[in-house]
């Protein structure tokens, strides 16, 4: 990190808000305190929990590099840990599966039960002292929101339904059968640049007009495009073409808007024209590279034929298209020539307005200043 402090706030001048400083995106040290401060204290999603129906149900994934099982339990209670052996630290298990009644680690074959504590340890009843009682796996939080799991590495974290007020409600009005979906299809794109640019970029629509041609003329009223920022959520809303207009086959009786709600710091539910639910993750895999996840589902609105067309249209236009602008962006942030540049917020927070990144850009010094 240079010798210039971290900011509390914005640069404000002349009456503008200013960007964060590229040193934000560039500078390793800044992602390593992004980790500690805001990926293993925040909320992060995992899947929906009807990815893991029965018993012994297990998936794994990684916050950065951190690895946490997720798995449903004897008593359906869906239960996460690090991923690791007590013992001498092997994996304990990989992918994803079923792993039966036990996680059972492949060195020395400690097996443990599904709610993280120890069944056996080979020959440990002829080890003194060895309590197994006193022995389980490292657990981690979870919370089932709108039907997903989230996890969070910091224990003394608030939960994400006090952190989000109504939010639960506002989802429920867009996708009433929440706890309903059925996963269909993951798409990812690999986007060349850190976390943020692309989470900026899916928080404004100012660049719809000029990046998304087929948005722009084939799915969304993008004059009617609304962001209304509120604590650790942004709030998309826009209404949708008519289906004769639309490049996408959907039922308007099932919804004709769009509704995304983003969820600080890397995830939103979004919901299609039609009634068609997608998560959109934002995984930060270093300071430069990100994978985005688009993870389809449906409640039986629509037909799965309707859903994977549309899943495939959604990358073949906006993923690739927000994909070349954001590696672009990541680029110039590395740029000498850059510094700050005055983000485009609008009196009446229009379409093209920026105080999606404005706030987001706040969350980010508020967290690192924490
Ligand atoms: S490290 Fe897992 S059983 Fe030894
Ligand atoms: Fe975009």
């Amino acid at each position: 990190m240079d010798s210039n402090p971290l900011s509390c706030d914005l640069d404000q001048r002349d009456g503008l808000t200013f960007s964060l400083d590229a040193k934000y995106y560039t500078d390793p040290e800044i992602f390593e305190l992004e980790k500690e401060k805001i990926f293993f204290r925040n909320w992060q999603f995992i899947a929906h929990g009807s990815e893991i129906p029965n018993s012994g149900d297990y998936i794994t994934r990684k916050i950065i590099d951190q690895e946490i099982i997720i798995v449903r339990g004897q008593d359906d209670e869906i239960r996460a840990f690090y991923n690791v052996c007590v013992h001498r630290a092997h994996t304990l298990v990989r992918g994803d599966g079923n792993c039966g009644r036990l996680m059972t680690c492949a060195y020395h074959a400690w097996s443990y039960n599904l709610d993280g504590t120890l069944r056996n340890a080979p020959n440990y009843k002829h080890v003194e002292g060895f309590d197994r009682a006193k022995v389980r796996l490292s657990n981690v939080r979870v919370e089932i929101f709108c039907g997903f799991i989230f996890v969070n590495l910091d224990r003394e974290a608030k939960s994400l339904r006090d952190l989000t007020g109504d939010l639960d409600k506002q989802i429920a009005a867009f996708v009433p059968n929440h706890g309903d979906l059925r996963f269909l299809v993951e798409k990812r794109i690999e986007h060349d640049c850190g976390w943020k640019v692309s989470v900026e970029n899916f928080n404004e629509c100012y660049h719809c007009l000029v990046v998304h041609k087929a948005l722009r003329e084939k799915v969304l009223e993008l004059d009617t495009y609304r962001t209304a920022t509120e604590g650790i959520y942004i709030r998309h809303f826009c209404e949708g073409r008519a289906p004769d207009d639309s490049m996408y086959r959907f039922d308007p009786a099932q919804g004709q808007n769009m509704g995304a709600f983003f969820i600080w710091p890397n995830v939103a539910i979004v919901s299609y024209p039609g009634g068609i639910v997608s998560t959109r993750h934002f995984i930060p895999i270093n300071g430069r590279q990100t994978i985005y996840s688009y993870r389809w589902y449906t409640d039986g609105r629509a037909s799965d034929d309707d859903i994977l067309d549309m899943a495939q249209k959604h990358y073949d236009t906006n993923g690739v298209e927000d994909a070349a602008v954001v590696h672009e962006v990541q680029k110039g942030l590395e740029s000498r020539g850059y510094a700050q540049g005055p983000l485009m917020i609008d009196r009446g927070l229009t379409e093209s307005s920026e105080h999606g990144v404005s706030h987001l850009q706040r969350l980010v010094l508020r967290a690192l200043a924490s």
